[in-house]
């Protein structure tokens, strides 16, 4: 029989917790640099790979936003979103809520248009070949609330352009000091167009953060989520009302949220009745796309298979896709785990 971690990676599941910068792999900022003429802090593939090695967040974002300089061209957020599918597809991800920071790019004047456009040209050929994707733009936490209503307000024609991608707004970038009450304003406007509203919140911030993202902002999502472990009135609260948590394995680890796999919170919040699932966050950064981070979790904590399945059936439940799809979705997965 096959192993759990073997029979997960053949899954078919949902990756809604993924940013389309985190995919870029050294190879491609190497080559967009030259395409580009765009320098780089790094000599080589291999000193870059070097500076890999976080101690927090925030040693995270500052290589993280050096990197995405090399995005300049429609042709390069083609690009990148075309490696993203194919990498997705290996692993058996049939929808994919994919996140971007058109902050970080505008600054340096790249067009919101042209990231969106080129954003669409990549995913457009996923949907010939039945890979779903559907695209949610964060705000950058440690830019003012001013910027991201700017943003906004930019975005909306873009948001009626393509409603079949462009879905929701996120929050992402620097958590601790920054509490997501800061984007009450940016985010009931959105509510108000009618966008699905996600936060990233308590990765490395508290509990109160996720309370904050779930009143203030008025999430149906929450990116992260993690902290919420350490309150039992909040982990009532979220089985209570089915928030979804969409946790980074990996990308827990790698930045030092959890000191050890074998310590992570996602087994605990899965028994306790939690809808958590498992994503990437920045895969070319953390060590593995979607099925290492099954593995990692299913080998750390010995998940048992009906864990493994709630996990990917939480994928394809927590999505914003409509409920015929999701019921499609889950048959396929029920059948494939039960070998009908
Ligand atoms: N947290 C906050 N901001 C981010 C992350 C993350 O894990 N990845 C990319 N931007
Ligand atoms: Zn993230």
């Amino acid at each position: 029989m096959a192993s759990s971690v073997e029979k997960a990676a053949g899954a078919p599941k949902a990756e809604l917790h993924v940013h389309i910068e985190g995919t870029l792999e050294p190879e491609l900022i190497f080559q967009l640099a030259q395409r580009n003429e765009v320098q780089l802090p790094w000599a080589s593939i291999q000193t870059l790979r070097q500076a890999y090695s976080f101690s927090s967040l925030q040693s995270f974002l500052d290589i993280y936003h050096v990197a995405t300089r090399v995005l300049v061209t429609e042709r390069d957020f083609a690009d990148l979103a075309r490696a993203y599918v194919e990498r997705a597809q290996a692993d058996k991800v049939i929808h994919a809520e994919i996140f971007f920071d058109p902050q970080t790019h505008m600054e340096r004047g790249v067009a919101l248009e042209t990231i969106v456009a080129g954003l669409e040209q990549g995913l457009k050929e996923g949907d010939e070949f039945g890979f779903s994707s559907r695209l949610i733009m964060c705000f950058l936490r440690h830019l003012p609330e001013s910027k991201a209503l700017e943003t906004l307000e930019q975005a909306l024609p873009l948001f009626s352009h393509y409603p079949h991608r462009l879905i929701g707004v996120g929050l992402d970038s620097t958590e601790i000091g920054i509490p997501p009450r800061t984007f009450e304003r940016v985010f009931a406007a959105a509510r108000r167009a009618g966008i699905e509203v996600v936060a990233h919140a308590g990765e490395e911030g508290p509990a109160e953060y996720v309370w904050d993202a779930l009143d203030a902002l008025q999430v149906s999502r929450v990116d992260h989520g993690v902290a919420s472990s350490e309150d039992d009135d909040l982990v009532d609260r979220l089985v209570r009302e089915q928030i979804p948590l969409t946790v980074c394995p990996l990308s827990n680890l790698r930045l030092k949220v959890v000191e050890d796999m074998k310590q992570h919170p996602i087994r605990s919040l899965l028994e306790r009745g939690v809808k958590v699932m498992v994503n990437s966050d920045d895969p070319a950064y953390f060590g593995g796309y979607v099925n290492d981070n099954y593995a990692a979790i299913i080998n750390s904590l010995n998940l048992s298979g009906p864990q493994v399945f709630q996990l990917l059936s939480n994928s394809l439940e927590a999505c914003f896709m409509p409920a015929e799809w999701k019921r499609n979705a889950l048959s396929a997965l029920t059948n494939y785990w039960h070998g009908t």
